[in-house]
């Protein structure tokens, strides 16, 4: 298993570019299964969930390519409607090749995700969903088996917003008879860009980014050309490394106002962000304070910066307290931070940060999910000494050439091959 060797005390600088978004390029990967012929995208990163969603599309009878960031998709007759086991446990996302699966070939047999390290991530939403568009669900011997004379178009009130069962219902919905009204739905940036790809396949979808979406079924989809949205995650940590080691750091290519929430905290912290068009800048900065955040769905902060974030605060003045709403289990970096000689306090849902307690050490440390691993790496980069992030898989989940690109900004990074 690969590892990561960070040497901390090297101010970075720069300008960097983002990549494409690892969120929004894997529920459009499976809205190609929504209509045969070549499907083109374009700005994709590569990542080894990119290549888990090929793998499972291939494993159907599609054909893929990835070349420069240019994925090339044929679907053509599928060979099966069965995702199995071995490719769905390794990427949770991949359920959402259960509505496509539905809509167009009224059949599915999926295998149940499982949980992950950062809670127990049900998938009931998506399956109510489902039922409600009038498919027939079971769940038998680990994988949900649904089938449908055809979907129904009908009102779906989710109790929660749900990203990934935003998405599986926009799919499906769009081959479904009449309309579709999701209620209290997601309202990410990755949601907009699966509503534009989709819209550009021949689907009537409006109101993607708000909480409500209006979906009219339409009879057959068409395959399309689009280039996926820049990564704001990634972005985003991005900034964060700049802002940790104290250095002036632009993010090119990027959407700011995807980052606003973001940008507020650092502001309120004392960092000073310029925004661009299509570009952020995080200013030098010598002292920051600790500022309180709260993990939502969008717009409010993102969950998935909520780790790299409290590796910032590790340096603040004063104290943070930073609050996970979404998952009930995303504090495992913590524990990995304290061995850095950070003095942070988990409760259930609560850490409590100490910013003042000096200067972190390095030490071997373990990624236990993909943003905790990011979190690690920005630790690192400011931890006295050496830092050797261990299970550095992790981050190559997500993060397209995370070493190259700290590199080129300045930090001393090194992946050792085991
Ligand atoms: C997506 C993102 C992930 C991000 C998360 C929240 C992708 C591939 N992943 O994950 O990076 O951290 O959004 O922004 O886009 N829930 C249920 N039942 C369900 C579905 C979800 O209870 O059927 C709960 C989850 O356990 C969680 C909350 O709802 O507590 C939000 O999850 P959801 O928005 O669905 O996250 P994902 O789509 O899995």
């Amino acid at each position: 298993m690969d590892k990561m060797t960070v040497q901390g005390g090297h101010t970075l600088g720069g300008v960097v570019r983002a990549s494409g978004s690892k969120n929004a390029v894997l529920p459009l990967i499976f809205a190609t299964l929504l209509a045969d012929g070549e499907h083109v995208l374009h700005n994709v990163p590569d990542l080894v969930d990119v290549n888990h969603a090929c793998l499972l599309l291939e494993s159907l009878g599609c054909t893929t390519s990835l070349r420069s960031g240019t994925l090339r998709i044929v679907v053509k007759p599928l060979k099966t409607c069965e995702a199995s086991y071995d490719i769905v446990r390794k990427m949770r996302a991949s359920i959402l090749v259960l509505g496509p699966l539905l809509a167009r070939f009224r059949e599915a047999k999926v295998s149940l995700p499982g949980g992950c390290a950062i809670g127990t991530r049900p998938i009931d939403l998506h399956l109510e969903g489902m039922k409600a568009l009038g498919a027939e669900i079971t769940v038998e011997s680990g994988y949900v088996l649904g089938k449908t004379l055809r979907l129904q178009g009908a009102k779906i009130l989710f109790e929660s917003p749900t990203v990934g069962g935003t998405e599986n219902m926009m799919m499906a919905a769009s081959l479904a008879e009449q309309e579709t009204l999701i209620e209290n739905a997601a309202k990410e940036p990755e949601i907009l860009d699966l509503a534009n790809y989709l819209n550009k396949m021949g689907a009537r979808v409006e109101g993607a980014g708000t909480s409500i979406i209006k979906i009219r079924g339409v009879e057959a989809l068409k395959a399309a050309e689009h280039s996926v949205i820049p990564d704001r995650i990634e972005a985003g940590t991005l900034l964060l490394a700049g802002a940790i080691t104290g250095g002036e750091v632009t993010v090119d290519k990027c959407q700011p106002q995807d980052l606003e929430s973001l940008n507020v905290k650092l502001t309120e912290s004392g960092f000073k962000i310029s925004v661009d068009k299509s570009s952020m800048t995080v200013h030098k900065c010598k002292e920051w304070r600790g500022v309180d955040i709260t993990t939502s769905p969008h717009p409010a902060f993102p969950t998935d910066l909520q780790a790299q974030f409290m590796a910032l605060m590790t340096q603040a003045q004063g104290t943070s307290v930073i609050t996970e709403t979404v998952f009930e289990n995303r504090f495992m970096h913590v524990q990995e931070l304290v061995r850095l000689n950070a003095d942070i306090t988990p409760k259930t849902r609560v850490a409590v940060v100490r910013g003042t307690c000096g200067q972190l050490m390095g030490a071997p440390v373990m990624a236990t999910d993909l943003r905790a691993s990011a979190s690690l790496i920005l630790a690192g980069l400011v931890a006295s000494g050496e830092t050797t992030v261990n299970r550095i898989y992790h981050l190559d989940r997500g993060y397209e050439k995370m070493e190259a690109k700290l590199t080129a900004l300045g930090a001393k990074i090194q992946r050792l091959k085991t």
